[in-house]
């Protein structure tokens, strides 16, 4: 081909995409965004980035005994100060503000509340939340606590911790005394976060606190305390706390994938998600263990009653979903169990953190199998979010684009699911700042707004930027 030739072909095919795109109509509706009323925020947790370990009061926690133990933190480090949260909430709520944000989660530290998990209540524990709560509602911000994200008091811990019955019970009365404090400006109460990762990495990896590898049968009964504990939580809200107070559990639902789109896959992956979550939110919203849960457990199911099952199946109000990465992607059969895993390919794409592979379209099927499965009205996606590499640049800016891209894509397929009216509520982006992310300690960065952490200096990211840019115009920017 002369070169005259191409630049004609090339000017003619410019032409041709130039008047498609001004032309062409989109096939879904038309991409006006997020539905309105939509609630855009971010979330932490209290041990990731309160610090002040000792102050006011607190017990210790076992990620405070986990972290003194040689060898169990990349870094060695610990959450004794991380970004010191506990005093520098003001500017934190300022960061929030300046992004726009209309909803923060946090969470409340049960030692705080608790020195000793249960018994005598620390008159200063809730000095935190009350001043957080008030410079909150004063940013126009709305407050949604979170009762447990994994720093449960040592003291229980001595006592058998989730091995033991008592911690269930022991956190129905922790979630009593917090809903009497606190539901008269805090209206929404998220249970539990992410059982099934506490639960499995902390007694079946050991990579968390506390750090167990039990046996099946033993881990069974913790995973069985955990979600009665979730129940119990639930009454307790419903008992104590003020009328209209909503609550439900932050979980990180396994989510299955179908590789393509077919009815048939879809089910297949329905079905594979099912019996992925089957001691978790499957017992939880449906009251009962699968059959396929109990029979591959056979011996070493765990022991209950039938009035557990109810009381782990209380009714909620919403459903919040913690969401990073597909745990699997299927295609139907017609051999039981009725799907089949497709192996990932070794260079499957993944963010800083290994366990981070992309495939944002998970976004749009977790809530989606989730209203199938369980007819649940309310999702809020309550964590999203990347790990990079986030190194300032000579600027001083943290450029860091691989987060925008990862952001930018889940949101389009949560709006994909929005769209097609799958109830999501809102989203909270994991994380406002960077934190001490558990075994990884410091290594590993999740915030939008970065923290130097020799001088607790906060600079939002290009990603702060981003985000501010997608809840002004409350689509994906
Ligand atoms: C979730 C946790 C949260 C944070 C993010 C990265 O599993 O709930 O605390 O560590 O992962």
């Amino acid at each position: 081909m002369t070169g005259v030739g191409a630049t004609a072909l090339a000017a003619a095919a410019y032409e041709t995409a130039h008047t498609t795109a001004r032309t062409s109509r989109p096939t879904r509706r038309a991409a006006a965004g997020f539905p309105d009323g939509f609630r855009w925020g971010t979330a932490t947790s209290s041990y990731q980035v309160e610090g002040a370990a000792q102050v006011d009061g607190r017990g210790p926690s076992i990620w405070d005994t986990f972290t003194r133990e040689p060898g169990r933190i990349r870094d060695g480090s610990s959450g004794e100060t991380s970004v010191d949260h506990y005093h520098r909430y003001k500017e934190d709520v300022a960061l929030m503000k300046w992004i726009g944000a209309q909803t923060y989660r946090f969470s409340i530290a049960w030692p705080r509340v608790f020195p000793d998990g249960r018994g005598k209540a620390n008159p200063k524990g809730f000095d935190l939340y009350d001043r957080l709560v008030d410079e909150l509602l004063a940013a126009g911000i709305e407050p949604f606590a979170t009762l447990y994200h994994w720093d449960l008091p040592q003291a229980l811990q001595d006592r058998g911790g989730w091995e033991s019955r008592d911690t269930a019970e022991a956190f129905g009365d922790y979630a009593s005394h917090v809903a009497s404090k606190l539901t008269d400006r805090v209206r929404q109460i998220f249970t539990i976060n992410e059982m099934q990762t506490f639960v499995e990495q902390g007694h079946r990896s050991g990579a968390f606190a506390p750090g167990l590898k039990l046996d099946r049968a033993r881990l069974n009964q913790v995973r069985h305390h955990a979600v009665l504990a979730h129940g119990l939580a639930v009454q307790a809200v419903r008992a104590s706390g003020r009328h209209g107070t909503k609550v439900g559990p932050a979980e990180n639902i396994a989510t299955a994938l179908p590789a393509i789109e077919t009815v048939e896959n879809i089910r297949a992956a329905e079905l594979a998600t099912r019996e992925l979550n089957a001691p978790y939110l499957t017992v939880m919203m449906e009251g009962r263990y699968t059959d396929a849960y109990l029979a591959e457990a056979g011996a070493d199911a765990p022991r209950f009653t039938p009035q557990d099952l109810k009381t782990i199946s209380s009714k909620v109000d919403f459903v919040g979903l913690n969401v990073y990465a597909p745990s699997q992607y299927v295609l139907t059969s017609e051999a039981a169990p009725g799907f089949v895993e497709v192996p990932l390919q070794a260079s499957h794409p993944h963010m800083a953190s290994p366990w981070l592979t992309l495939g944002p379209e998970v976004l749009y099927w977790a809530p989606r199998h989730a209203a199938n499965l369980w007819k649940v009205k309310d999702i809020f996606i309550t964590e999203n979010g990347a790990s990079a590499a986030d190194e300032p640049a000579a600027d001083g800016t943290v450029y860091d684009v691989d987060r925008v891209m990862y952001l930018r894509n889940c949101l389009m397929h949560l709006q994909r699911a929005t769209d097609e009216g799958v109830p999501v509520r809102g989203y909270f982006l994991w994380s406002l700042l960077d934190n001490f992310e558990w075994a990884d300690g410091y290594a590993t960065r999740f915030g939008i707004v970065h923290v130097d952490y020799a001088t607790q200096k906060r600079t939002p990211k290009l990603s702060a930027s981003f985000y501010r840019e997608v809840i002004a115009r409350n689509a994906p920017a």
